[in-house]
């Protein structure tokens, strides 16, 4: 097959690593790609929201697939113009995608299926809102822009003022645009947050391994919110039994609630999820693969993506084999000193090699370009540093020993990525089982597997 992946980011360099391993996989393309992407695939320059561009492209490359990576393209109707066009396509019409693309859509859903979420509130108008929150007068109040945002539109408003502020820079200063021109306000819940990416053909659904993000710009989860700036793989606070009630009460009835409401949902479904003393609630949807999520999920998985993905196109995902790899992956985000604020574009990297890769870690490039021979830095985030090891503690201890070879005037990144998983590890009864079985299976099996 020839596939061609849209999107340019560590997300999409991580799709592309994963298909490059099948042996279904002929040739791989990806527009617009970064610097990191194009030692493994060709890239085009045609940007990943350009429908048109993208469809002429697929079509100059006679691909059998155009997997759409990022949540832009899905909700603005990307697959449903490459389909119109006869292309197998991974990824949910515009149709399903507005499970992320409208908050207020996806929290109707789930009221209406009773599926578990936070209990809400939409409004259109800020004096009405503004009425609203300061007779509840209850804070943290949480306020969600209803469009996409670049994961920017949810506000955690500690106190009137900035909740008043909040709601006037959405619904009349319009920070971000027509996004924030409905309103959802919702309960503040508390708990461990999960990130479960699912494959689903929109009848049957299957849970990836789970992950953690660290949403925050600094550690200790101080800063502002960014797009993620490291994840882990699995998610020690995701039990078999909380495993068990998200597929109940969550995962399935989310599946069959977009069949009822004829909006089948095929491609990557992604729960985000807080572990609230009430059972697990939905935060958000989205409807793609998250980033940094990707980078620790997809190395893990034990089976052929393009494979995967094929049978989800054809609503077959039930024959489809999908195993997971035993141990942890981590991955840390180096960003761009600055971000995800303002920050300089074009800085020199050191530290990688031709193919832009560190020795002891498979480095995802994010925000890179490759040029004149050097990589130089092209955004926020700039490289995810990921491995795996059959403990966590080893697969950060590889990351952290990779990111420290790596440079850039003002690069910046988190060093206690994993410590809150670490800490749930260290506390949990059960953990001290599953480190009896890791250390029968290193006996066994010597060490571990690398990707
Ligand atoms: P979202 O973009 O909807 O995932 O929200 C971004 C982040 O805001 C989440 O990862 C949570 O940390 C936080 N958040 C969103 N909704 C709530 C809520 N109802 N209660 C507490 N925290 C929330
Ligand atoms: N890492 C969060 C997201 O992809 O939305």
């Amino acid at each position: 097959m020839k596939i061609l992946v849209v999107g340019g980011g560590g997300r999409e360099h991580a799709i592309v690593m994963k298909l490059a391993q099948s042996d279904k996989v002929e040739a791989l393309y990806c527009a617009p790609g970064n610097g990191g992407i194009s030692k493994f695939a060709e890239c085009f320059p045609v940007s990943a929201t350009d429908i048109d561009g993208i469809v002429e492209l697929a079509k100059k490359l006679s691909v059998d697939m155009v997997v759409v990576a990022p949540d832009d393209p899905l909700v603005l109707g990307m697959v449903d113009a490459l389909r119109k066009e006869g292309f197998m396509t991974f990824g949910p019409t515009k149709a399903a995608a507005i499970i992320e693309g409208s908050k207020v859509f996806s929290k109707e859903l789930m009221k209406k299926y009773n599926i578990p979420t936070a209990a809400y509130e939409v409004f259109t108008d800020a004096d009405k809102a503004i009425k609203y929150l300061k007779a509840q007068d209850s804070y943290p109040a949480v306020i969600k822009a209803d469009g996409l945002a670049l994961g920017k539109g949810v506000i955690i408003a500690q106190n009137e003022q900035e909740a008043v502020d909040a709601v006037n820079s959405m619904i009349n200063d319009k920070k971000f645009g027509e996004s924030g021109a409905r309103v959802v306000i919702e309960e503040f819940l508390t708990g461990p947050e999960v990130s479960v990416l699912s494959f689903t053909d929109g009848e049957t659904l299957v849970p990836m391994i789970s992950s953690m993000d660290h949403k925050r710009a600094y550690d200790n989860d101080e800063g502002l919110n960014t797009g993620g700036m490291g994840t882990v793989a699995p998610n020690p606070y995701y039990t078999d039994s909380v495993q068990k009630e998200c597929m109940e009460k969550i995962f399935l009835p989310t599946i069959n609630a977009m069949k009822a409401e004829g909006r089948t949902f095929e491609g990557c479904l992604y729960f985000g999820l807080m572990i609230t003393p009430k059972g697990p609630k939905v935060i958000e949807y989205n409807c793609r693969f998250g980033d940094p999520e990707t980078q620790v999920v997809l190395p893990m998985l034990d089976g052929d993506l393009a494979d995967i993905m094929v049978k989800i196109y054809n609503h077959d995902l039930k024959n489809a084999k999908i195993d997971w790899k035993q141990g942890y992956c981590t991955c840390v985000v180096m960003a761009s000193g600055g971000y995800p604020q303002s920050y300089p574009k074009g800085l020199e990297i050191s530290g990688l090699d031709e193919k832009g890769q560190v020795e002891g870690a498979f480095v995802y490039h994010a925000g890179t370009k490759f040029s004149d021979g050097k990589f130089l830095t092209n955004g926020g985030r700039v490289l995810g540093v990921t491995c795996n090891s059959l403990t966590l503690q080893g697969a950060l201890d590889k990351s952290y020993k990779a990111v420290s070879k790596i440079s850039w005037n003002n690069a910046h990144f988190r060093t206690d990525i994993g410590k809150r998983a670490l800490k749930a590890l260290d506390n949990d009864p059960l953990n001290l089982e599953y480190k009896q079985d890791l250390e029968d299976y290193l006996e066994d099996n010597g060490v571990y597997l690398r990707q």
